[in-house]
């Protein structure tokens, strides 16, 4: 088994260690945020992830996973670091290197001779190389200490059991004895494996979230086109699923894609292209396609409201950019709810999971209500913004009774119109 040093404790970073430590390594996982680290080393979840606290307490008690603050405690003696640090999207729309290039020079002066550095975090073509460049003149040159590419494919919501079943590992590496060393480290999970060239492993990162980014855009504007011309997406998409080609999965309309990843990925993606003077106009049609889809969410509250925002109060269900996380990164509904208000709207919401400090701290001015019933409290209408399951079970004789005028916007398709319908509401879906 080996000793694996993790920097980062966030979805990625947490994930990871938790489920090495549970693989049998010896993790340590080092944060700068002390507070986050102190919760977690008293077995405190800081992120809303299914199965998570089980492994963190596991390894926590079997003593195979420790959390330090900082990188450089988590980099001594360590066969494996992984660095799982952000890479968020900067002005220009590429990858923001800094957090990775900042802890690269922080662990370099502590790594033993022969530790393989993973750069796990989602990086552009060209960052095995520059964090190989970065460690050799913070001082790891003269140790031989190796850079390999491994991106993760995992979803928030089902982060645990994606990393621990995995359609696919992918280890990027010059050097193949390197990349077979990393490649141990998953071999009980019995999951393909590619081993291949480093530009190709952050080119298939990329790739397969701008690919899904497509998907989800094409569905959406399927969706809209039904809108015009009278078919149900919800039939169609059924209809296209059935075709292995094609699939079921991210065939669901809704108020345009978020959340940490495809976002910045797409517009990284994007970058590149245009950096080599490569057009990418399916891409570029994702990326402006997904803003317009978020407006015209926007426009059907509008509608339903009868023209005029200003004046209304529209009650929110769901903040988070997708359901079964907390996470509000480039979350949909934080946008619309914010365009909501913009228009002169009051907007309160409700979100089951995300944090109220979080969401304020985005939209200034937003209302956050503890339940969603009370959310609904003398609000003219509702819209459904993220698919958490309970929204499906709500008794809309209730809500009817609560709401001035009884119309739901429902951008996630999450309700059956005809029920809706049946207790006299006025229900408006995208695509149907
Ligand atoms: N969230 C996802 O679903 C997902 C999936 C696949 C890939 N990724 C990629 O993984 C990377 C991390 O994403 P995330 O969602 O886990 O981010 P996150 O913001 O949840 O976590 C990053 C953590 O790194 C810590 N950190 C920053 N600099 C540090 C340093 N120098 N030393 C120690 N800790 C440091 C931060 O305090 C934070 O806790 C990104 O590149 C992202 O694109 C994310």
């Amino acid at each position: 088994m080996s000793r694996v040093g993790i920097i980062g404790a966030g979805y990625v970073g947490l994930t990871t260690a938790a489920c090495l430590a549970h693989l049998g390594h010896s993790v340590v996982c080092g944060d700068v945020d002390a507070d986050r680290v102190a919760r977690l080393s008293r077995g405190d979840i800081p992120i809303l992830e299914e199965g998570l606290l089980e492994l963190v307490t596991e390894g926590l008690r079997s003593g195979r996973l420790q959390f330090v603050v900082g990188a450089e405690g988590a980099s001594r003696r360590r066969d494996f670091v992984f660095l799982c640090v952000p890479t968020p999207q900067s002005d220009n729309g590429a990858a923001d290197m800094s957090y990775v290039e900042a802890a690269a020079a922080q662990i370099a002066p502590v790594l033993d001779p022969g530790t393989v550095v993973v750069n796990k975090s989602t990086m552009p073509v060209g960052s095995t190389r520059l964090v190989q460049r970065v460690l050799e003149e913070a001082g790891a040159g003269s140790r031989e200490v190796r850079v390999a590419s491994n991106p993760e494919f995992l979803r928030e919501g089902t982060a645990v059991r994606d990393f621990l079943n995995p359609d696919r590992v992918v280890i990027g590496c010059d050097d193949t004895a390197t990349a077979v060393r990393v490649s141990e480290l998953y071999r009980t999970l019995g999951a393909a494996m590619l081993v291949t060239d480093p530009a190709s492993a952050e080119m298939v990162k990329y790739a397969s979230n701008a690919f899904l980014a497509v998907k989800i855009g094409f569905i959406n504007a399927v969706a809209n086109l039904c809108e015009s011309v009278g078919a149900d997406v919800r039939e169609v998409a059924l209809g296209m699923g059935y075709d292995k080609r094609i699939g079921f999965e991210f065939l669901r309309p809704g108020p345009g894609y978020g959340g940490s990843c495809f976002p910045k990925d797409t517009a990284a993606l994007n970058h590149l292209a245009e950096s080599v003077e490569f057009p990418f106009p399916i891409l570029e049609g994702t990326i402006a396609g997904n803003r317009a889809q978020y407006e015209r969410m926007v426009a059907k509250v509008k509608a339903a409201v009868g023209g005029e925002l200003a004046g209304r109060t529209i009650a929110v269900w769901g903040l988070t950019f997708k359901a079964n996380t907390d996470d509000l990164r480039e979350s949909p509904a934080l946008y619309i709810a914010g365009r909501l208000l913009a228009e002169g709207a009051r907007v309160r919401a409700y979100d089951p999971a995300a944090s109220t400090e979080k969401a304020l701290a985005s939209v200034p001015g937003l209302e956050i209500v503890v339940d969603g019933y009370s959310v609904c409290d003398g609000a003219d209408l509702v819209v459904l913004l993220t698919e958490w399951d309970e929204f499906r079970w709500y008794d809309l004789d209730k809500v009817a009774s609560l709401l001035t005028v009884k119309s739901i916007v429902d951008c996630r398709n999450l309700l059956d119109p005809a029920a809706v319908r049946r207790k006299g509401f006025q229900y408006t879906g995208v695509g149907r």
